[in-house]
């Protein structure tokens, strides 16, 4: 029997409480199929633990983590401590230290999701983020803090090496899938990275002439994300530009309860990491009304990325099919029903599915 050794990282504020429903789902359908299982190990880290111990996870965290096979997090930060120490000192750490150099954002409108859009369009494209340098590499300085010439620097930096696997990576899924390709950049302003990035889009492009191109500017892109978001089926973007976008892709698709994200590291020398795009919600936190469905995406993900995608598929189809039916969902989605209700559901509904 396969098994899966996952480290899960419920983090902070709604984290616990959406991880619970993802690990709840995911023991039933090992349990379903009986050919696999998974082993997790509960890592208390986040900013609590920042409050008891002045750090965000143990000294040797990583070295911890690296014997996985996978990481399943919910969400890192909460009001009391800096959101650049909880964000740096955990989940940058996490996806720079293990080489998750390539963030998957499926930004797909699926049936029965709410979308603010009033004429439906059938958005189904895959958001493929720079996770590992451009924008946020943290390079830069702060100069003569407090002092009339103050300076700041935020260097984005853009390495051949990072650029052209993110975009290798990129047109490689979109021959697998034989869809276009979208290159989404800012080469009128940024006049070296975004011209570099264009180019490498171009030079690795001569490896792929059966795949089809676009290029956009990214202020250009975000308008259409909302008006023709048809156009888009694989995109690939940096960091910054991807976070962004992704955002605003959710927003479209069902809101920050619905949207998942994995950060793969393709070459599977270190553990890859799944999670909900969303933070802690604070606001929400501990009173039960955090949807789970996009764990549950999250979830769905880690399941193709250890080619269960039957399952996988099953899964996702599930949440659709919940989202359909309109029965058991949470207030974000104009239901009544709590966090643990809607994993309940959930179960219920793979279940009664054989
Ligand atoms: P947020 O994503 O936590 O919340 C934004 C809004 O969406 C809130 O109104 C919240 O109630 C709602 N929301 C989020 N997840 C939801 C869910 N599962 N179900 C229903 N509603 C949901 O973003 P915010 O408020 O900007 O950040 C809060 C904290 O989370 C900060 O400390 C931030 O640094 C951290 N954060 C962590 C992330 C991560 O761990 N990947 C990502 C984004 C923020
Ligand atoms: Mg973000």
């Amino acid at each position: 029997m396969d098994v899966y050794k996952i480290a899960l990282i419920p983090g902070d504020g709604v984290g616990p409480e959406v991880i619970d429903e993802g690990v709840k789902v995911l023991e039933k359908i090992a349990e379903m199929d009986g050919g696999f299982r998974f082993e997790f190990t509960r890592f208390p880290w986040g900013c609590e633990f920042y409050s008891e111990t002045g750090k965000m996870m143990d000294e040797d965290g990583m070295e911890q983590l690296s014997e996985f096979d996978a990481i399943y997090l919910g969400a890192v930060g909460f009001p009391g401590v800096p959101d650049h120490i909880s964000l740096w000192d955990l989940l940058l750490k996490i996806r720079k230290g293990f080489d998750q150099y390539i963030n998957l954002r499926p930004i797909k409108l699926l049936n029965g999701a709410p979308c603010p859009l009033t004429e439906k369009p059938d958005i189904d494209m895959l958001v493929i983020r720079e996770n590992s340098e451009g924008e946020y590499a943290g390079a830069g300085d702060w100069l003569f803090k407090d002092k009339p010439e103050e300076v700041v620097l935020q260097t984005g930096v853009f390495s051949r090496k990072g650029t052209e696997r993110v975009i290798r990576y990129a047109y490689e899924e979109a021959r697998a899938a034989g869809k276009t390709l979208t290159s989404i950049s800012k080469g009128n302003a940024l006049n070296y990275s975004m011209v570099f990035w264009d180019q490498v889009f171009e030079e690795v492009g001569k490896e792929y002439p059966d795949v089809k191109t676009a290029s956009y500017l990214v202020d250009a892109a975000s308008m259409f994300f909302v008006l023709d978001p048809t156009r888009f089926e694989i995109v690939v973007t940096s960091n910054l530009f991807g976070d962004i976008l992704t955002d605003l892709g959710a927003a479209l698709t069902g809101g920050l309860g619905l949207a998942a994200g994995a950060n793969i590291n393709p070459e599977k020398s270190y553990p890859s990491m799944f999670e909900p795009i969303h933070g802690s919600a604070p606001d929400i936190a501990g009173k039960e009304l955090a949807n789970p469905l996009a764990a549950l995406w999250s979830a769905s993900q880690m399941l193709d990325f250890f080619g269960q995608e039957d399952w996988g598929k099953r899964l996702l189809n599930t949440i659709e099919d919940l989202m359909v039916e309109n029965k058991v969902l949470t207030p974000d989605m104009k239901g009544q029903a709590t966090t643990k209700e809607v994993g309940d559901q959930v179960v219920e509904m793979l279940t009664a599915k054989v």
